[in-house]
C-alpha cells in the first residue's frame, strides 16, 4: 500500500488561538487519520503554537514542521529562528524555499541550500520547495535546475549522516499556488521524472520523498493521485478548512 506524506502548510491563515482551537477541536479525527497506514500527516502551524501543539499531540503519529528557519544556528540574527530551536520545540521537519518566501522575503537558492544543511545537521527533514513562475516546460526545467542544484550540491555528502531522515522535494508551480489553476498530468509526469533523475545522481543513501503542492483540494486531488511518482502533498489553503482537508484525506485513503 502506498503511504502518502501529507504536509498541511497552514501559512498565516489562522492566528495562534485559532490554530490551537482548530487542532484541539479536530484532535480525534487528526489522530485517527495520522494513524492510518496510507497517511503520514505533518502540520506546519504558525510558529508560536508549535510547542503547545507538539505537547497536546504527544504520543500520537502526527508530526510537526516549521514554515521556515534561519540559515544560521545561533548568533546576532534578530527575528530569526534556529533549526536547533525547532528541533527542541518538537519539529521533525521544516519547509524551506517556499515561493512566498522567495518572492516576499528575498530567500535565495543559496539560502535554501544552507538551511537544508543546517536542518540535516540538526536531524530535521528539509521540505525543499521549488517551482517555476510560468506554465512553460522549457523555462520550468531551467528554473527548477537553478533552484534545486545548489541544494543538491550542498547536501551531496550527507548520505552517511542522515540515515532514515527523509529529504522532501516539494514541486509547487508558483502559478498554481492559491490560484485554482493546475498543471496537465503529462506536464507533472515529466517534471517528476526529471526530479527523480536529478536526485538519483547523488547516489544511494538518501530517502527522497517527492511531493506536489499548488491548489490541492477536494476536487483537484483526483488528478494528482493519478501521477504515480507523487508521494505526497503540500497543502496550503485547503488544509486550513478541516472539512475540505478531511475530504482530501479520505480521497487519498480510498485509492492508496
Ligand atoms: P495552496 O498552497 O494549496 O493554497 O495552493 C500550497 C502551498 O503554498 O504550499
Amino acid at each position: 500500500m502506498k503511504k502518502y506524506s501529507i504536509i498541511a502548510n497552514l501559512k498565516m491563515y489562522l492566528s495562534a488561538d485559532q490554530t490551537v482551537a482548530f487542532a484541539t477541536e479536530h484532535f480525534d479525527a487528526l489522530v485517527k487519520y495520522a494513524g492510518h497506514k496510507s497517511l503520514a500527516i505533518t502540520i506546519a502551524p504558525t510558529l508560536p503554537v508549535m510547542r503547545d501543539l507538539a505537547l497536546i499531540f504527544k504520543d500520537t503519529q502526527l508530526s510537526w514542521a516549521a514554515q521556515d528557519c534561519s540559515n544560521h544556528l545561533a548568533g546576532a540574527f534578530t527575528g530569526q529562528v534556529s533549526p536547533l530551536s525547532l528541533k527542541e520545540i518538537g519539529c521533525s521537519a521544516c519547509i524551506i524555499g517556499h515561493s512566498e518566501r522567495r518572492r516576499f522575503c528575498g530567500e535565495t537558492s543559496e539560502d535554501v541550500a544552507t538551511k537544508a544543511q543546517l536542518l540535516l545537521d540538526c536531524t530535521l527533514s528539509p521540505i525543499i520547495c521549488i517551482g517555476e513562475d510560468h506554465e512553460h516546460m522549457e523555462q520550468a526545467l531551467a528554473t527548477l535546475h537553478e533552484q534545486l542544484n545548489p541544494v543538491l550540491q550542498a547536501i551531496k555528502n550527507y548520505q552517511h549522516k542522515i540515515k532514515n531522515i527523509p529529504v522532501y522535494i516539494a514541486y509547487e508551480p508558483a502559478w498554481s499556488i492559491g490560484t485554482g489553476k493546475i498543471a496537465e498530468g503529462s506536464y507533472l509526469e515529466s517534471i517528476f521524472a526529471w526530479l527523480k533523475k536529478e536526485t538519483q545522481a547523488l547516489g544511494a543513501g538518501f530517502t527522497w520523498r517527492f511531493l506536489y503542492g499548488g491548489s490541492v483540494n477536494a476536487q483537484t486531488i483526483s488528478v494528482f493521485k493519478k501521477i504515480g511518482a507523487i508521494e505526497g502533498f503540500l497543502i496550503g489553503k485547503a488544509s486550513s478548512n478541516f472539512e475540505e482537508f478531511e475530504k482530501i484525506l479520505k480521497s487519498i485513503m480510498l485509492e492508496s
